[in-house]
């Protein structure tokens, strides 16, 4: 047997036993006649101690071999410690060594392997094995593995049952570039990886599986960003015989749990919020309400002067940034060149000081009196002590940069607190979506995805103005999951097909074997997605998804580690078929 016990379990009631312990040498202290090793593994440390009137000589030689990361085995007696370490689990013992044998060596490793490390991102990367030996990394990948977990046994309850789709598939349309994968049966053919397995569990439902889901891996190629990789995971499920209500509230029921299973937290409130409510209040749609600074529009109230700017604009907006009175006129210079950043675009700021003597402030005093400036205050929301920002321009263009100042602002003021809570359901997204490069409509969500019936009328007069049956849940300013009604009747299909541009030829081509199932008495179904990646950072107290992802691409989309992609041999190109300038 390679070991009795882990290094993270013995206490003082096991003084007295003999035991047999393996892992790695965290690190070694060497007083010349007694030395200590802190020994690690998955559970925990446990500290071996040698010394030269207790420990057979050629141990205690042997020991003082010992490198970082060597993996050993030891046989010894548990003991009392001398001076107790109350920061470990095992502090109160350490292990009298009696046997020592060394079952690999290891060369130094290029970082330390503790908890704060000296390993840059790259490095970390390149030795991920290495890096998931250090606590944050193995503690995100088992707080990972009780996520799954949980969502399975939640979702199994409800009677959902998990079936695999195929990863070797059809182009699936989510808005982002397919990585295909080259057939050799099928001379100059080629795959596609799934986005999603959307028409799979659609199909499913047409199969009458009525409650499925499946954890499962999606490919994207997309750029990436701290929630966002090439390869993820989605918790996808789909219903039958359901409305949007019904899905709202089976999830809404799933995110209930998890919070609680995971977090111990209760989440009072699901509010909803349609998106033009979301876009308007907080110019996002997917805004972080743990905290307040709504978007206050001010064209009533700013365009009846003689300021040119603002009453050339489509749309002027501020928000109150809460103590924003104690920034300097430094500070605010600072904040005005980050939002005219390219990331940002914003052209320029003006903004209102709230004195705390109820008076005001402004950079554009030459245009607006106080009792103006009162009413900027009224709209925002702002309070003496406050500071009030406003942009204005193009009505998208300065909401999407409303909300960037928003969310830094926040975080500036610490007001995203990673244990607060507070999901939300966005709703009544729009069906399609304009796309300035190629000069079409797009699906917002997918060509699947249901209109309103109400709004069916518009598809032809003002197809940007239909809206869908379509849903995101939001999590403290992410897009944790979406979903939507699906369409489920040929006739309705092909209509979205033709408003999104494929001749029925191209629908035919591509959706074909979907449309022909919708002949065969598919029932009336709907579902969402949720990012699991995302869900796993966000509960646990973070964004950058790449933290919970134990082998993750870096943001040229290479995995440092296995250096993939990489070129493959001429004979492979061969029988693939492939033509490549080498
Ligand atoms: P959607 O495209 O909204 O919907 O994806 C669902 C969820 O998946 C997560 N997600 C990602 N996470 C990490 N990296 C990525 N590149 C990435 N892209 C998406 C998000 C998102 O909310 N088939 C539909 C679902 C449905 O209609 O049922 C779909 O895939 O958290």
């Amino acid at each position: 047997m390679y070991r009795t016990h882990s290094n993270g379990e013995l206490r003082l009631t096991s003084v007295g036993q003999e035991v047999t312990l393996a892992g790695w040498v965290q690190k070694s202290r060497d007083k010349g006649f007694m030395m200590w090793v802190d020994l690690r593994d998955r559970y925990g440390i446990t500290q071996l101690i040698f010394d030269e009137e207790r420990t057979p000589k050629e141990m205690m030689e042997k020991a003082k071999t010992l490198g970082r990361e060597f993996v050993i085995q030891v046989k010894g007696e548990v003991i009392e410690r001398v001076s107790k370490n109350k920061n470990i689990e095992t502090g109160e013992v350490e292990i009298l060594v009696k046997e020592l044998t060394v079952l690999n060596k290891s060369i130094t490793p290029p970082f330390t392997i503790e908890d704060e490390t000296d390993g840059g991102d790259e490095l970390r990367m390149k030795y991920r094995y290495l890096d998931i030996r250090r606590n944050p990394v193995k503690d995100n990948l088992i707080f990972r593995h009780k996520v799954a977990i949980e969502v399975r046994k939640y979702l199994s309850d409800k009677g959902f049952i998990e079936v695999e789709t195929p990863v070797l598939i059809k182009s699936t349309p989510e808005g982002a570039r397919d990585f295909v994968v080259p057939s050799r049966m099928n001379e100059g053919q080629f795959y596609a990886l799934p986005q999603s397995p959307q028409t799979f569990k659609q199909l499913l439902m047409v199969g009458g599986m009525d409650k499925y889901f499946q954890i499962v891996k999606c490919f994207r190629d997309e750029d990436l960003r701290a929630d966002r990789q090439p390869e993820f995971t989605q918790i996808d499920c789909e219903m039958a015989f359901v409305e949007q209500e019904d899905i709202l509230n089976r999830f809404e029921g799933l995110t209930r749990h998890l919070l609680k299973e995971i977090n111990n937290v209760d989440v009072a409130e699901f509010p909803r919020m349609t998106y033009d409510e979301a876009m308007k209040k907080y110019g996002n749609d997917k805004p972080d309400i743990r905290f307040g600074m709504e978007f206050g529009e001010l064209n009533e109230v700013a365009q009846h002067k003689e300021f040119g700017i603002f009453n050339n604009a489509e749309l002027v907006v501020g928000i109150a940034v809460p103590g924003g009175n104690n920034y300097t006129r430094k500070e605010i210079d600072k904040l005005i060149t980050w939002i005219k950043r390219p990331q940002v675009g914003a052209l320029g700021m003006v903004y209102s000081r709230c004195n705390d003597d109820g008076s005001f402030k402004s950079s554009v005093d030459k245009f607006y009196d106080q009792e103006d400036l009162a009413k900027w205050a009224e709209v925002t929301g702002a309070q003496k002590g406050d500071l009030v920002c406003v942009l204005s321009g193009n009505a998208d263009k300065v909401r999407a940069q409303l909300s960037a100042l928003r969310m830094e602002l926040a975080e500036r003021l610490g007001l995203r607190k990673p244990n607060e809570f507070a999901p939300l359901w966005v709703v009544d997204f729009p069906l399609l979506e304009w796309d300035e490069e190629t000069e079409r409509y797009h699906a917002m969500h997918h060509p699947f995805t249901s209109p309103k019936p109400e709004d069916m009328a518009m598809l032809d007069t003002n197809p940007g103005k239909v809206r869908a049956n379509a849903y995101d849940l939001v999590l403290n300013g992410n897009e944790i999951g979406g979903g939507s009604i699906r369409i489920h009747d040929k006739a309705t299909q092909a209509l979205m097909f033709d408003h999104l541009g494929f001749t029925p030829e191209e629908a035919k081509e591509q959706f074909g074997f979907l449309m022909n199932a919708f002949e065969y008495g598919a029932p009336p179904h709907g579902g969402l997605a949720f990012g699991l990646d995302r869900l796993v950072a966000i509960l646990g107290g973070q964004e950058t998804i790449r933290d919970f992802i134990a082998f993750p691409k870096n943001n040229s989309g290479r995995d440092v580690m296995i250096d993939a992609p990489s070129n493959i041999d001429k004979t492979q190109l061969k029988e693939l078929n492939l033509k490549l300038d080498l």
